[in-house]
């Protein structure tokens, strides 16, 4: 795609200089080349994070950015692994089917994750943007600033900002103004659970 790109700016750069004679392409090329490369902020802000989730104990989450954005790491309980399928029928979207994420997520259900033990999505409401509050213990009710989640809440997130809630696979509940699922970005799993934001995990080597 940048090959796509370049040269075609290229084929541009000289169509525009061609009239301008040899003087003209010093003068030209200077501005283009300045803009068309990458700067070094640029290119750190696209960078690919990495995280070692082995250092999460179960229950422990850790965020951190990525593109500006925040990003949770959760390592999960196996009791909470064991209960992901068990509220369906309260989501919005319970097969993130209208919502983003990798086929490689998509098809992994209610975990929405690689490794379920295991689980990154943006910490980004889908509704205006806030920053969802973890909320893992299932069945405490009011364990985010006082806020009442409800009798049988499995554990997830809490945005504050106008109520949405989501599991702990960032599925939104049905009713909330939150209208998808967390989104949940491309990244690759080591079989030691460090973690790369930003990479695909089909584009891993084998
Ligand atoms: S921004 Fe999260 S509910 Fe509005």
């Amino acid at each position: 795609m940048s090959d796509l790109v370049d040269h075609s700016r290229r084929r541009l750069l000289t169509v525009a200089t061609v009239g301008t004679g040899a003087i003209g392409v010093a003068f030209a090329a200077v501005p283009f080349l300045t803009s068309w490369l990458p700067s070094a902020r640029a290119k750190a802000l696209g960078a690919p994070v990495e995280v070692d989730a082995s250092k999460l104990e179960a229950g422990q989450m850790l965020k951190v950015v990525w593109r500006g954005q925040p990003v949770y790491v959760i390592r999960r309980t196996k009791a909470v692994i064991d209960g992901l399928g068990g509220h369906d029928e309260l989501l919005a979207d319970p097969k993130s089917l209208d919502s983003q994420q990798p086929a490689y997520i998509e098809s992994t259900g209610a975990a929405r994750a690689i490794n379920p033990e295991y689980w990154i999505g943006l910490a980004v409401c889908t509704h205006l943007g806030c920053s969802p509050l973890g909320a893992f213990e299932p069945n405490n009710p009011s364990q985010v600033a006082g806020t009442d989640l409800g009798p049988g809440w499995p554990g997830g997130f809490y945005c504050p900002c106008h109520g949405s809630k989501y599991d702990i696979s960032g599925r939104v509940f049905k009713g909330m103004p939150a209208p998808k699922n967390l989104t949940i970005p491309a990244y690759t799993l080591s079989a030691d659970a460090r973690v790369s934001i930003g990479v695909d995990e089909t584009a891993k080597p084998a």
